[in-house]
């Protein structure tokens, strides 16, 4: 896919729902007590994996347009899968489901493509064991994973990293257990799971870094309109601050305090966007963002705000190779064991395109402000990668040309057509 250079990007647009939300919907839908509607619910592959598995796991999942309706068994209505269950691409699907795998009275096997293989399961595998799941992964404790019946305890877990995923997984886990499980991780991460979880019937609790659960509740089916998700709107927000003459409104955004680093990233570097019509959605804090071409400058990303910008962090970079000064990112080495190892492919692709920019292990410096031309894009089959370096193009003297474009589908499938509607 060529992405031509844009003169201005100007207009309104409609973000597609939040994947992590999208995600849990479908999750605690299928554990409640009957049904749960979900609109504005991601159709990328990553959620339609979760669809897939809960399918195989006997829920009815019905799929349309407009909105997606699960009819949900209760906590012990789950029943085993004749085949192992796919969960593609999807690192959320993988380590969520596992958290509810570990509970059941049957055993399960999960697998997923050649990325979710070198993904490092042990982060779930030695929690879910100290509750006493039944668990092994590969030799190197990567998928495929099989997870058998076991009687679950109750733990406080002390997670070394700080990761929404893992400690949805042992908040799930908890929700099987005999007594109170809680987490406490390094900093605050994305904390969808809880309040969504409380809203279906579950006692939560969170104070400071640390999330609770209690065992046993009565789940009930919920209604649930997704909010756009900022993660994909980033690209968008990167794109009207970069392109000179842009004004752009984005509608309907999710900037849920634990996930909103990018817009305080932006202002850091001097970023003119404006959060209008604020309210809440489904529990979740949602806004419109008027974003118009700013000068930006270098800044410091670093500590607590990482894990509140994480799957930002490749096109913070573009914006930071673009910025004035240098831009500093640092206690990111979770970078290394995403979709691809995303401080090598964001500094070797911005090197291609002439950026003065090093890895470090838990980062990258970014010295920006050098003019980047033209080259040919390698995402690793990473969604985000394609798309940050897609707003790269928009900027880089004669554009880029991305391999493999396609995967934006894992969260984004209408990308392209959107950047379209832009110009
Ligand atoms: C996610 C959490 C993040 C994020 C991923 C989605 C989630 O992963 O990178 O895209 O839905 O919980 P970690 O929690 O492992 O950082």
């Amino acid at each position: 896919m060529f992405i031509e250079p844009a003169r201005s990007l100007k207009g309104e647009l409609h973000i597609p729902g939040d994947k992590s939300i999208s995600h849990r919907s479908v999750m605690f839908g299928a554990i409640a007590n009957g049904r749960t509607e979900v609109t504005h619910f991601l159709q990328g592959a990553d959620c339609l994996s979760t669809i897939s598995c809960f399918r195989r796991l006997g829920v009815e999942i019905e799929n349309t347009p407009e909105r997606i309706c699960i009819h949900g068994k209760g906590l012990h209505g789950l029943r085993p899968s004749k085949e192992l269950l796919d969960v593609g691409n999807s690192g959320t699907t993988i380590r969520l489901i596992s958290g509810i795998l570990a509970g059941q009275p049957f055993a399960s096997v999960l697998d997923g493509d050649a990325s979710i293989r070198r993904r490092p399961m042990k982060r779930i595998i030695a929690p879910l064991r100290e509750m006493g799941a039944n668990l092994t992964g590969s030799e190197n404790n990567c998928a495929p994973l099989k997870i058998d019946h076991a009687a679950l305890h109750g733990i406080h877990y002390i997670s070394p990293v700080a990761s929404a995923q893992v400690k949805s997984c042992v908040l799930l886990a908890g929700l099987y257990a005999d007594s109170q499980t809680s987490v406490t991780e390094p900093y605050v991460s994305r904390n969808h799971t809880e309040l969504m979880l409380s809203a279906f019937g579950a006692q939560v609790s969170s104070q400071g870094t640390t999330a609770a659960i209690c065992p046993e509740p009565v789940l009930s089916g919920q209604n649930i309109d997704v909010p756009g998700d900022i993660s994909s709107a980033a690209y968008f927000i990167a794109a009207a601050l970069l392109v000179p003459n842009s004004e752009v409104l984005i509608h309907n955004v999710g900037v849920n305090p634990t996930r909103d680093g990018i817009l305080r990233a932006a202002q850091a570097m001097h970023a003119k966007i404006t959060r209008l019509n604020e309210h809440t959605v489904s529990g979740e804090p949602v806004c419109d963002l008027l974003v118009t071409s700013s000068n930006l400058t270098g800044a410091v990303i670093e500590g607590g705000l990482i894990p509140t910008l994480i799957d930002e962090i490749p096109v913070l970079a573009v914006m930071a190779a673009f910025a004035n000064g240098t831009t500093v990112i640092r206690d990111a080495a979770e970078l290394k064991v995403k979709e691809s190892n995303r401080i090598d492919t964001v500094v070797t692709n911005l090197q291609k395109m002439g950026a003065d920019v090093t890895a470090a292990d838990d980062g990258m410096v970014i010295h920006g402000g050098k003019p980047l031309h033209n080259a040919v894009i390698d995402p690793h089959a990473d969604h985000r990668i394609a798309m940050a370096f897609a707003v790269a193009g928009l900027c880089a003297e004669g554009g880029v040309e991305i391999e493999n474009a396609e995967c934006v589908s894992i969260s984004y499938p209408g990308f392209y057509q959107d950047l379209r509607v832009l110009r």
